[in-house]
């Protein structure tokens, strides 16, 4: 019984952990160009990330723009390159996930 309350306990606070670890890589590298919310800049074609179009992206398209920054964002994306895992890279994904279902 002890174990099994040790193991629970470990596993909601690892997934705490990741939640708010995307959560602040996407405020150190997503917010000044995509906003809190995933709405973007206004003055920066394409960064809104709740369109329709943004919502239908594939988990695999999505990830490969933020890893190598896709067909459209090369210049901005390409985070593989800066030291961002494969790991952070699919916490990211939820993240931004998240953000279009609100
Ligand atoms: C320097 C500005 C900048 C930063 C920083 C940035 N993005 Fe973007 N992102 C863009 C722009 C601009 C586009 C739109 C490209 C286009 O469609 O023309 C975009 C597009 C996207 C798309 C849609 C890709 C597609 O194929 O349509 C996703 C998803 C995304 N960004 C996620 C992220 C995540 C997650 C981060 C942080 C790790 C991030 N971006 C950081 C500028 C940025």
């Amino acid at each position: 019984m002890k174990l099994q309350l040790a193991i629970a306990t470990l596993l909601i606070g690892a997934g705490t952990l990741c939640a708010e670890d995307a959560a602040a890589l996407y405020k150190t590298k997503c917010f000044g160009c995509h906003g809190a919310t995933g709405a973007g800049k206004p003055a920066l074609a394409g960064s809104n990330l709740l369109t329709p179009e943004a919502k239908k992206l594939t988990d695999a398209e999505m990830k490969a723009a933020i890893a190598e920054g896709g067909k459209k964002a090369k210049a901005a994306h390409a985070f593989a390159k800066k030291g961002v895992t494969a790991a952070q890279v699919d916490s990211l994904l939820a993240y931004v996930r998240g953000l279009q279902k609100k």
